[in-house]
């Protein structure tokens, strides 16, 4: 029996590098990443988020194999389409194929993981629709956007915007700079912060903030008796609207996510946080700078 809290249903479990990162990994502990998906189901996190891009497709496989024994309608799937597919036909084609790596009849949420200027955006939103009357897809998320191109998705899809996914964490900050987090909340579509946990930025001294890394950071979770990656999820998680979706292959870390439940930050520390977290950038060392389209 899969136990849910509304808690839960704000925590998706991310698989970006089980089977491998950009290809497939031959020396990749599969068995290891199928046995987190399912550990992290049987805890409750019913939401799972992949993309065709992970490992080369093998990601969506792993997650084929690790859902087999649950009840396909008490999970939520989400993958992405990449931003080189997004002509008509190549949207369908990519749907088909995650749908067959993760062995199931539908997507609830496909999104679209990187805006591409090159491609017309009525031609990927035709192909959206039509995946929406075929009933392969339940909802569309869109991922790495700002809020014109939020509202142009908006205006053509059959259905309104289930998520937006989006870079950003305590360093991260461009969804917060520039208002996507609160037109989200505004128009009731879930705003879910990827990489929450690893603070990645040029210069970085350790994605995983040891102690000493932040003083501030430190000094919070000594308050509350946590650790830093506790603290710093859990600034996210006390955001309404805000979701997070984060990978862990490790048993203790799922279950140090999850004790982020039995805790509340005060608001003048969740708010000292906030503003004086030293370090405050727009988007950390990644490519995914949002395209707005025009
Ligand atoms: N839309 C997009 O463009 C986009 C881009 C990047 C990522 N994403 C999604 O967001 C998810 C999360 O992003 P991410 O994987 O880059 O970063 P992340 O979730 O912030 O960090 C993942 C790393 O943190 C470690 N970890 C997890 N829990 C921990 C804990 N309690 N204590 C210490 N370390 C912990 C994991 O290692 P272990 O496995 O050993 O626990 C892993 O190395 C991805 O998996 C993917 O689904 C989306």
């Amino acid at each position: 029996m899969i136990k849910r809290s509304y808690y839960k249903q704000k925590i998706w479990l991310g698989t970006f590098g089980m089977g491998g990162y950009v290809t497939s990994d031959p020396n990749n502990d599969d068995e290891r990443d199928v046995e987190a998906i399912r550990y992290a189901i049987k805890k409750g996190i019913f939401q799972i988020d992949t993309s065709e891009s992970y490992a080369g497709g093998k990601t969506e496989m792993l997650i084929g194999e690790a859902i087999k024994c649950f009840s396909r309608n008490r999970l939520v799937i989400a993958t992405k389409v990449r931003e080189y597919n997004l002509f008509y036909d190549a949207v369908i084609e990519s749907c088909k194929k995650s749908l067959e790596r993760l062995q199931t009849s539908y997507i609830d949420v496909y999104y679209i993981h990187k805006q591409n200027p090159e491609i017309p955006i009525n031609e990927t939103i035709a192909a959206l629709n039509k995946l929406l009357d075929m009933g392969l897809i339940k909802n569309i998320g869109l991922s790495n956007v700002g809020i014109d191109t939020i509202k142009k998705y908006s205006q053509l899809l059959k259905k309104p915007v289930y998520a937006v996914q989006n870079q950003y964490n305590l360093v991260c900050r461009e969804s917060q700079r520039k208002k996507i987090i609160d037109y989200c909340r505004k128009n009731r579509i879930r705003f879910i912060a990827w990489r929450p946990i690893r603070l990645l930025y040029p210069g970085c001294p350790d994605p995983f903030y040891p102690e000493g890394t932040y003083k501030l950071l430190d000094e919070v979770a000594k308050k509350y008796n946590k650790t830093n990656v506790q603290i710093a999820v859990k600034w996210l998680l006390q955001q309404d609207c805000v979701e997070i979706v984060f990978k862990s292959s490790n048993k203790d870390h799922i279950d140090e996510i999850l004790d982020t439940e039995n805790f509340e930050i005060l608001y003048e520390d969740w708010k000292r946080l906030d503003e004086e977290f030293p370090v405050q950038l727009e988007v950390g060392c990644t490519a995914n700078n949002y395209f707005e389209v025009t």
